[in-house]
């Protein structure tokens, strides 16, 4: 699958922002690279006070992305071109600008508008002396956002509204009937015009732990879970029932969802994929491991473990893999060999859009950035702008044809991505574009073949799906292979010393042994 965010990958009509009729536009390349379908990140009516993760009406087109007619000409234009098309679903929070909020925002406390949010009446201050309970001047509870600061922000009467992430996205209150009703209505919708799926967002969130009690530790958020704590933010019994009503709907559509749910452990993993939830939840193991062998086994082995895992390197909220693992040269290198090792992997792959171009993050300038987190965090965590840079199609100075316009677009692009250009990859049988390309390609062959573990030395990674084997150097030296196979496809300069097969330092490499 295809990640595509939408705002960044190209842009139809010169405003520097990338739109459907872009992407409907460059539909022959997303085939070309062999994948099956495309995610589509939310392209809804928002303020796009968090990338369009603030919705404002999840049945509309926000105006500068397209509107309902570019998009039924997009999903046919998907199914022309052969692939499948999912969108994103935002079921945890709206944002402040739908109508729904505002009108809660007008009705005042206690109205049946509050009730489809979470509105609760502050704690009492420090000085405890207000008499209106409205008026207390302290947040309902101790949870933060995972944008930074509290969670809760105060409106004009004193009352005040919980938010997971931004202030301008509150969450809404899934015990009300209305917001189910609602989503369904939401995914008929998208499913009456011809979307094959969606891919939930915080589908771990929409239930509260009852009576919103305090967190025992307060943070934001944590990579690998919750570090251990019991959460009352995410991951509460009563989400399950929700992706059971879900799965009922997309059950009579033949469609499926994938769900973005960050817990605690696998086996919490596991209970969102039952035979009645979700049909995938990404599996971010190695999204979040480093340049490690034990670290990026230990994420292969927990996502084993799901009857079909989602596998991820990328997305639109992590640092871009060739930075992450270290930038430069080496990072390069790693990021090529980490498409191998995760493309030999069984289940479903999910690349994000600029992964298959070998993109690193941008340093983006302060007053270039966007994302809510640089405000929120009092401009410690410079957020998520930096892998969101709109990609680079062809020529050699910005908008390197990402749309019409001869300015930067919405994220200003590095004046030196010349050299990441489609145009300039394709032509070049060692890019990273083609290897993906070839690598995707030759997946398709192995597909249902077993996975096997064979046994390795320290930094290195092996294993075999059937008669491919797949070989993992982690190093910063070369590994000799002992064996002298076919080489199927190589993230790095393969060489041959007396007849043995040397795998150079942060490289991967994919076998035929079934010569012997
Ligand atoms: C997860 C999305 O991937 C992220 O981009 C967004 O900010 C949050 N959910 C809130 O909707």
């Amino acid at each position: 699958m295809y990640q595509v965010y939408v705002r960044s990958f190209a842009d139809s009509d010169g405003d520097g922002v990338g739109d459907l009729a872009g992407l409907a536009s460059r539909l022959d390349y997303v085939s070309s690279l062999g994948v099956d379908g495309l995610w589509l990140t939310p392209f809804y009516r928002s303020p796009m006070v968090d990338g369009g993760y603030d919705v404002a009406d999840p049945r509309e087109v926000d105006p500068s992305l397209g509107d309902l007619a570019t998009f039924d000409r997009l999903v046919e234009a998907t199914r022309a071109a052969g692939l499948r098309l999912t969108v994103d679903v935002v079921p945890n929070h709206t944002s402040v600008a739908h109508r729904w909020f505002q009108a809660a925002q007008r009705a005042g406390r206690g109205s049946a508008e509050r009730r489809r949010y979470l509105f609760r009446d502050g704690a009492p201050g420090r000085a405890g002396s207000s008499t209106r309970p409205g008026a207390r001047t302290e947040p309902p509870n101790n949870w933060l956002s995972v944008f930074g600061g509290s969670a809760w922000t105060q409106v004009a009467d004193g009352q005040w509204y919980l938010h997971l992430f931004a202030p301008e996205q509150p969450d809404l209150d899934w015990t009300h009937p209305e917001v189910w009703a609602d989503l369904q209505e939401t995914l008929r919708c998208w499913l009456a015009r011809g979307v094959d799926g969606f891919r939930i967002d915080v589908a771990h969130g929409m239930a509260k732990a009852p009576g919103l009690p305090d967190m025992v530790q307060p943070h934001r958020f944590e990579l690998d879970g919750t570090a251990g704590e019991e959460d009352p933010r995410f991951d509460q019994p009563a989400v399950h029932d929700i992706h059971r009503r879900i799965r009922g709907v997309l059950d009579e559509h033949a469609a499926m969802a994938v769900g973005e749910v960050w817990v605690r452990s696998t086996d919490r993993l596991l209970a969102y994929v039952r035979p009645d939830e979700l049909n995938l939840v990404f599996t971010f193991g190695l999204l979040a491991a480093p340049w490690d062998t034990l670290e990026l086994r230990a994420a292969i082995e927990q996502g084993l473990r799901l009857p079909t895992p989602a596998w991820c390197l990328a997305n639109h909220d992590r640092p871009r893999t060739a930075t992450r693992y270290g930038g430069g040269a080496a990072g390069r290198a790693r990021a090529r060999a980490a498409a191998l090792l995760m493309l030999a992997l069984p289940g479903a792959c999910y690349l994000y859009a600029g992964e298959e171009l070998g993109l690193p993050d941008v340093e983006l300038p302060d007053d270039a950035l966007t994302d809510p987190t640089w405000e929120r965090s009092g401009h410690t965590d410079r957020g998520r702008d930096g892998c969101r840079v709109p990609l680079p199609w062809s020529g050699s100075r910005p908008p390197f044809g990402f749309g019409p316009g001869r300015g930067q677009p919405w994220l200003p692009q590095p004046p030196d991505w010349g050299s990441y250009t489609v145009a300039r990859q394709d032509q070049d049988p060692d890019s990273t574009l083609s290897l993906y390309r070839r690598a995707i390609r030759i997946r398709a062959s192995f597909a249902g073949e077993p996975f096997a573990w064979r046994p390795a030395p320290d930094g290195i990674l092996a294993f075999d799906r059937g008669r491919i084997g797949v070989v993992v150097n982690c190093c910063p030296s070369s590994f000799n292979l002992e064996e002298n196979c076919t080489v199927l496809v190589a993230s790095g300069p393969m060489q041959r010393e007396r007849g043995e097969l040397v795998l150079p330092a942060d490289s991967a490499v994919w076998l035929d042994r079934s010569g012997g």
